[in-house]
């Protein structure tokens, strides 16, 4: 069996900086595109930082034909300042993450009064707003804690295109219904497990990422929406890579390296499912209607030939356990 889907795209990627971006990049561009995100050390706040930043990813993939839809970290900024990103070749939207809610983001926003006239500009001016949306509460309840967050953005700024990144609780997929302006992410982990492979036997440092897993209640309504080809759910993996050596570790960081295996596992849950027509949307169609994309085109097609998952990756003195490592999938990509 082949499934051939149409520049797949990946709608939330790390890719970090330096050796680990030498090392992850190349691992992503089956990919036609993806937004990648700019919780790097320092974060990447200029439009001068990232295209600085673009360029080392494109030096990284080595021809490799994958756009990268890069994405501002949020301050609040005036329309000066925004004008000059969306003038910048290769801006496509701010991130927004609470301030010290994951990995970097000490300097994000404490105080939401304070974004509000930038939040107000960016609905004027059509420039998409991407959402870390958790509280500080108890860590299972952060996601639905911002819900109100959420409501409270989408009432206040209609026209703002607000994305929820990586949703993983069914309250989540509902709020999705509730307001035409919003979209949302999920990932690969968020289809598949829950806290239980998290936590639930052994710890597993490898399936630890933030959000958290949840239920079983919101992974089948993650699924669901994904597999009933919900118009407004998209695909993106937050495949999140870090070094062996902080995950395998006393104080493990947060993130799922799942670049890898995405398309794989894609391919086999959607066609386990019955629902493989539903995937083109979800991979790309859905990302390109709601921002207007036009990704190069790039055919990937998959197989039902197993694909063995490396222990590790290593390259340029970086090592990295991706999700499934050591097992065999029943899909692959077709070379
Ligand atoms: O698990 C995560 N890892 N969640 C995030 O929000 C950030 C990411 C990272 O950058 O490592
Ligand atoms: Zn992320």
């Amino acid at each position: 069996m082949e499934l051939t889907l149409d520049s797949p795209l990946d709608m939330h990627l790390h890719l970090r900086d330096g050796d680990m971006l030498k090392l992850t990049a190349p691992l992503s561009s089956d990919f036609a595109g993806a937004v990648i995100m700019p919780n790097l050390v320092p974060p990447v706040t200029t439009p001068d930082m990232m295209l600085a930043y673009a360029e080392r990813i494109r030096a990284a993939l080595d021809g490799a034909a994958f756009t990268p839809y890069m994405s501002l970290f949020f301050t609040a900024l005036d329309e000066k300042a925004l004008q000059a990103a969306i003038s910048t070749p290769g801006f496509f939207g701010f991130k927004l993450y609470p301030a010290g809610i994951t990995t970097n983001s000490e300097g994000g926003v404490s105080n939401l009064a304070e974004a509000e006239r930038t939040l107000k500009l960016m609905e004027e001016m059509g420039i998409p707003l991407l959402v870390h949306g958790e509280s500080h509460g108890f860590v299972m309840d952060r996601e639905q804690e911002f819900l109100s967050v959420y409501r409270h953005l989408a009432t206040a700024y209609p026209k703002l295109r607000i994305s929820m990144e990586h949703i993983t609780t069914a309250a989540a997929v509902e709020l999705l219904d509730e307001f035409p302006n919003l979209c949302a992410t999920v990932t690969l982990q968020h289809l598949l497990i829950t806290l239980d492979d998290v936590a639930g036997g052994m710890l597993q440092p490898h399936l630890f990422c933030k959000p958290i897993a949840k239920r079983p209640a919101d992974r089948e309504a993650l699924l669901q929406a994904a597999l009933n080809g919900h118009p407004r759910l998209m695909f993106g993996s937050d495949s999140a890579p870090h070094p062996r050596c902080k995950k395998e570790a006393c104080g493990c960081a947060a993130g799922v390296f799942t670049a890898p295996v995405a398309l794989p596992k894609l391919a086999e849950l959607f066609t386990t499912h019955g629902a493989a027509d539903k995937l083109q949307g979800f991979i790309s169609g859905n990302a390109c209607r709601l921002y207007g994309l036009k990704p190069a085109s790039k055919q990937v097609t998959l197989c039902d030939t197993p694909m063995q998952v490396p222990a590790r990756y290593r390259s340029y003195g970086q090592e990295v356990v991706p999700m499934y490592a050591g097992q065999t999938l029943p899909w692959s990509i077709k070379n």
